[in-house]
């Protein structure tokens, strides 16, 4: 298949993968407290209206305009904003994944629309409600936003494990994938913690409540903590089902993700040792502001357990089926012959300012292959990384890329593409001057495209 070229945004010294990365943690957050929020409230309305609680009630009709407030303001636009960034700097990922999965993404939706109604309607109308409505209303709400989670889930975890898709094309086998019901079982308990954590907010705010109450509330929210002792073995079964490369990359390979998989489990053990030595056994009263330490915690455990299930699909955004800078397995050796560049209609930002039409060309195959992980200048730069290296040595190291760091795409371009990357990083490294030789425009030219084009064979040994 012919690569598809996009308009595909700069965030200049931020990389791609990190804006993606850094709005869709926020989500994840946000969405994960939607629906923890739910079960509580649905959990509190059960404890009002069996009279176990006395100002669970109270507290509930709080809590609830604080959940809509910031799941249906913050979750919605982040949401949205996920669309938004993503289509800017993954479309093909994008495009694929709404290719194969149109149908569950509308399902998706209707759901979302049960929560937004069920919620709005009980924002609205809630005070007035008998007990069974309110309580029907908020299962309402909870399903609504559990099943965006489930729909959600599928699609995203396909992308990490596509499992019997890969040969069959099934969209079930892609859905129901092997890492599909770990993460759905750890991102419910996840939901809870976060709920819980935040009621612990709530409830030290403002002065609603008496001492008394407020360790009643918090003796009842904190039994929301108790499935976090399921979340270890869940951890273990979603490492077990992964493939045997991004385990490796947690499990060593990868300095960076192994600290940040030690640095999750670390901060959620804190937790959960908190929650349950200092809340469940001991029923300790928690200040507002350790409940918002305990929640700023949870918010770092969300941001580096995202991170790991980013970065284990690298050098996917679809294992098996596309690279994360969007070119496909299949194409590699084609792409080799007729250039990842050649068909590629949009001008390079700054094009002005570079001396050779070889720079530009750079310029490009560095947007379409190096990009969605380097920059220029900034996070990851690429000047940078290979700071100190000369033209041979970045030549070898560019045409086995996939060798240098399993983790990264092997180059997709002929080896006149690769030199004229080679020649712009050199150039930036130089401090993009107003000269540059053409390095193919000399008699050398046949010997370097040899060297390359042996290189680049070698990588695929
Ligand atoms: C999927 C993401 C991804 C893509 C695509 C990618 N890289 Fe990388 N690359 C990385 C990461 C992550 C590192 C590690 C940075 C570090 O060690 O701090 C890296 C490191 C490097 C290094 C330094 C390696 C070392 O051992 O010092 C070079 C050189 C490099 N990349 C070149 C490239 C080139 C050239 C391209 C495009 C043809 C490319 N990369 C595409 C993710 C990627």
């Amino acid at each position: 298949m012919d690569p598809i070229f996009y308009p595909v945004n700069d965030f200049g010294p931020l990389m791609k993968g990190l804006v993606i990365g850094g709005l869709g943690i926020f989500h994840v957050f946000t969405a994960q407290f939607a629906i923890g929020g739910g079960m509580l409230l649905c959990y509190f309305q059960w404890l009002a209206m069996t009279g176990r609680s006395a100002t669970a009630r109270r507290f509930l009709d709080g809590y609830f305009k604080f959940l809509v407030l910031l799941s249906f303001v913050a979750g919605a636009l982040t949401g949205v904003g996920m669309w938004f960034t993503t289509i800017q700097l993954s479309p093909v990922t994008i495009g694929l994944m709404v290719d194969e999965f149109h149908w569950l993404w509308a399902v998706e939706w209707t759901f979302f629309s049960l929560e937004v109604t069920a919620g709005y309607a009980f924002y609205r109308y809630g005070a007035n409600l008998t007990d069974r409505t309110r309580l029907a209303l908020l299962v309402l709400y909870t399903i609504g936003s559990w099943f965006s989670l489930f729909w959600i889930n599928g699609i995203l975890s396909w992308q990490l494990t596509p499992g019997g898709w890969v040969e069959s094309g099934s969209l079930w086998a892609g859905f129901f994938n092997p890492s599909f019901w770990p993460s759905l079982v750890f991102r419910t308990i996840a939901a809870l913690t976060v709920a819980a954590l935040v009621a612990m907010v709530l409830v030290n705010i403002g002065t609603a409540f008496d001492r008394e109450q407020r360790t009643e509330l918090i003796n009842h929210a904190s039994k929301m903590l108790i499935p976090m002792v399921a979340m270890p073995l869940l951890g273990l079964w979603w490492l077990a089902v992964l493939p045997e490369d991004s385990r490796e990359w947690v499990l060593g390979g990868s300095v960076a993700m192994t600290m940040f998989l030690q640095l999750a489990i670390l901060v959620s053990s804190l937790i959960g040792g908190y929650a349950f030595y200092g809340l469940l056994k001991q029923k300790l009263y928690i200040n507002g502001l350790t409940a918002g330490l305990l929640c700023a915690l949870a918010f770092t455990a969300t941001a580096f357990g995202e991170f790991v299930r980013e970065g284990v699909r690298k050098p996917y955004t679809v294992r098996e089926t596309l690279y994360s800078n969007s070119v496909r397995p299949e194409d590699v050796a084609r792409l080799r012959e007729v250039g990842c560049a050649t068909a590629d209609p949009y001008p390079v930002r700054g094009a002005g300012a570079m001396p050779t039409d070889q720079l530009r060309l750079g310029a490009k195959v560095f947007r379409n292959q190096c990009s969605i992980c380097h920059t220029t200048a900034g996070v990851n730069s690429l000047p940078g990384l290979t700071k100190g290296w000369d033209a041979d040595l970045k030549r070898m190291n560019f045409a086995k890329v996939h060798r240098l760091k399993a983790f990264m795409p092997p180059f997709a371009g002929t080896p006149a593409e690769l030199e004229a990357l080679v020649q712009y990083v050199g150039w930036l490294q130089a401090g993009s001057p107003g000269e540059w030789a053409d390095s193919l425009a000399g008699p050398e030219r046949e010997a370097l495209l040899g060297t390359i084009q042996k290189a680049l064979e070698e990588g695929v040994r």
